[in-house]
């Protein structure tokens, strides 16, 4: 049975063009820097960011870890939004692999700005932590998009006050089509940034860090302490080349299909979307009352061949996606309407 799965973008297949790419590609050990394809796929993440270097890792949890190893030292703080990949859904790694606190952001909108930084940094006091690292997010895990001022003046202070600034770009390129601009444009707003080809741009395993050629020497480090050097990494690395050479340009058919899905879901009896908050791949969606029996309709849905989650009482989360038609959209939005009619 096919499945229309909703649940992320995560669970992109590799396209045919990728796997014939694996098949012919030349390899070698990453960990000599002997991958002439890795090295390719490298210098063209380094390329499209702006930045002078980039390095393959194996996840952007993992990317985003070397990074905070990299910027700071054990017992420093570093800034960054409650609601965050990084504080909510990396397992505490900062703690554990860095030794760092967190300074939490917590605005409703999740945005960090620039007041925020400069409110949260620690004045030079032996009583307090050292202030060593912000991190900035875009796209949100709310699925908004930072405007480009508003990451350029948190950056600025950040800078003001000698701290790094690391971005975690899981979704650049989604938040740089949403913007109209150039992912140069974000990853400018940044000292480092992680970005993940295996989400929206269909890659199955991986993800870049960016940044100058010292800081990515001295990451190179940091990958080695956590298991993250990898051999003849050039069969994933040329599905990486595919996804920034040819799945960028279609990301916007992803949003497309999520707005054209968010409204029409809110054409539904009980069904609430904010239209506003539809910035990338992702539809947040309301059903009923708080007593909507969740675990019933992942089933029911499940049952008509739609993969889901719900991510709070009566809160479910749908993500577009490569793999996905506008058919597709039809398709669930009438199980749906079902559901609600029975
Ligand atoms: C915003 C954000 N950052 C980081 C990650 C981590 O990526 P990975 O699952 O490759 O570790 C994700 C994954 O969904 C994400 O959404």
């Amino acid at each position: 049975m096919r499945y229309i799965d909703l649940r992320s973008d995560t669970v992109t297949k590799p396209t045919p063009e990728m796997r014939l790419a694996m098949s012919v590609t030349e390899v070698g050990d990453d960990v000599y820097g002997d991958d002439a394809t890795v090295n390719r796929l490298e210098s063209l993440a380094a390329l499209m960011t702006g930045k002078e270097t980039a390095m393959f890792v194996p996840s952007g949890t993992m990317g985003n870890q070397i990074a905070i190893m990299t910027h700071t030292n054990r017992g420093d703080e570093i800034i960054a939004g409650v609601n965050s990949h990084i504080v909510h859904y990396e397992a505490g790694a900062p703690a554990v692999l860095s030794g760092v606190n967190y300074a939490l952001v917590n605005n409703l909108d999740n945005k960090i700005y620039a007041d925020d930084v400069e409110r949260l940094i620690r004045p030079d006091n032996v009583h307090f932590p050292k202030t060593s690292l912000l991190c900035l997010e875009n796209a949100l895990t709310d699925g908004t998009v930072v405007p480009l001022h508003i990451l350029q003046d948190s950056y600025a202070m950040a800078k003001k006050y000698n701290v790094s600034t690391h971005l975690d770009g899981a979704r650049l390129f989604n938040a740089a089509v949403s913007l109209g601009a150039d992912a140069k444009d974000i990853a400018d707003c940044c000292d480092s940034v992680m970005f993940c080809i295996s989400k929206g741009l269909c890659s199955p395993i991986g993800s870049m860090l960016c940044g100058s050629t010292e800081f990515i020497k001295r990451a190179r480090y940091n990958r080695k302490i956590l298991g993250g050097g990898m051999r003849q990494a050039g069969v994933l690395a040329a599905c990486g080349i595919i996804s920034l050479e040819k799945m960028v340009s279609r990301l916007h058919e992803d949003h497309d299909n999520a707005l054209y899905m968010a409204k029409e879901l809110n054409k539904l009896d009980g069904i609430n979307v904010n239209l506003e908050k539809v910035q990338i791949n992702m539809v947040f969606f309301r059903i009923g009352t708080p007593f909507f029996d969740v675990n019933r309709f992942v089933d029911y849905m499940h049952g008509s061949g739609v993969k889901m989650t719900g991510i709070r009482v009566n809160e479910f989360r749908f993500v577009t996606n490569n793999d996905v038609s506008r058919q597709d959209i039809d398709y669930v939005v009438s199980v749906i309407k079902k559901y609600i009619e029975l």
